[in-house]
C-alpha cells in the first residue's frame, strides 16, 4: 500500500485553537515521522504562522479567496497564507462552500503561489466538476457523515469509488482523498482500498481525549 496523505482539519474547535493547535501539530509531526507517512494540518487562518513557525509539518489553510493584491477587505489572499507558512489550502469545504467560479479562482490563486489545492466535494457530480478545475486533490466528504464518527468508507463506499472513477475519467492527474467520520486505522485502510490516496479528518483527532494516541491508532494498520 502506498504511503497515504493524511490532513487533519482543526476547524474552529477550541481544542485546536492557538497554543492547542501547536500541540496537536507537534503530535502529527511525531506520529508521521514514526510511521513514515505525511500528516498535514489545517489550523485556523490566524494560527497558520504560529504553527508553521514552531512545528515542521505541512500546514494547509482552511480556505483562500481568488483575489489579487488590492482592495479586497476581509478576503484571504493566497500569497498571504503562503508567506505565513501554508503549503496548500482546502477550498470549498462543506462548512465554507463556494460557487464554481469562485472555486476556480481560489484554485488558480493558490496554485500561482505554488500551493497544493484540495477541493472538497460532497458527491460524485461535484467531484467530477472539481476535477475539471485541475486541483492537486479532490476530497469527497458526504456532509451528513461529517462529525458523526461513522466512516464514509463504511457508510457510503460508493461515493468514494464513484469519485475515484469520475476523476480517472475526467482528469487522471488529480488525486482523490475522502473524509467524514474517519478516525481509526481500519477506516484509513478501507478508504485506501476504495482507491483514495489518503484522508481528510477532524473530530476523531482534534476532539479526542488524547490526540496523539488517536493519531497512532489511525496509522497503526499501514
Ligand atoms: O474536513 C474534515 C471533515 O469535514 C471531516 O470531519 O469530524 O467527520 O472527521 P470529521
Amino acid at each position: 500500500m502506498d504511503s497515504p496523505l493524511i490532513v487533519v482539519n482543526f476547524k474552529t474547535y477550541s481544542q485546536g485553537t492557538g497554543e492547542a493547535a501547536v500541540k496537536i501539530a507537534a503530535a502529527c509531526r511525531d506520529v508521521a515521522a514514526d510511521a513514515g507517512v505525511t500528516i498535514g494540518v489545517a489550523p485556523q487562518l490566524c494560527d497558520i504562522y504560529r504553527v508553521s513557525s514552531q512545528v515542521d509539518v505541512p500546514v494547509y489553510a482552511q480556505h483562500v479567496d481568488g483575489v489579487s493584491p488590492g482592495s479586497n477587505t476581509g478576503h484571504v489572499m493566497a500569497s498571504c497564507v503562503q508567506q505565513a507558512g501554508a503549503v496548500g489550502s482546502l477550498i470549498n469545504h462543506s462548512e465554507r462552500r463556494l460557487n464554481l467560479a469562485d472555486i476556480e479562482a481560489s484554485v488558480r490563486a493558490a496554485q500561482a503561489e505554488g500551493m497544493n489545492t484540495i477541493v472538497c466535494t460532497n458527491n460524485i457530480p461535484t467531484t467530477a466538476a472539481a476535477a475539471a478545475l485541475n486541483p492537486e486533490y479532490v476530497a469527497v466528504e458526504p456532509p451528513e457523515l461529517i462529525g458523526t464518527g461513522v466512516p464514509v468508507s463504511q457508510a457510503d463506499p460508493d461515493v468514494v469509488r464513484g469519485s475515484v472513477e469520475a476523476v480517472k475519467r475526467i482528469n487522471p492527474d488529480v488525486q482523490v482523498l475522502c473524509g467524514a467520520g474517519i478516525s481509526r486505522g481500519e477506516d484509513l485502510t478501507a478508504a485506501m482500498d476504495l482507491g483514495s490516496v489518503g484522508v481528510l479528518l477532524a473530530s476523531g483527532i482534534v476532539k479526542a481525549e488524547d490526540p496523539r494516541s488517536a493519531l497512532e491508532d489511525l496509522v497503526s494498520q499501514l
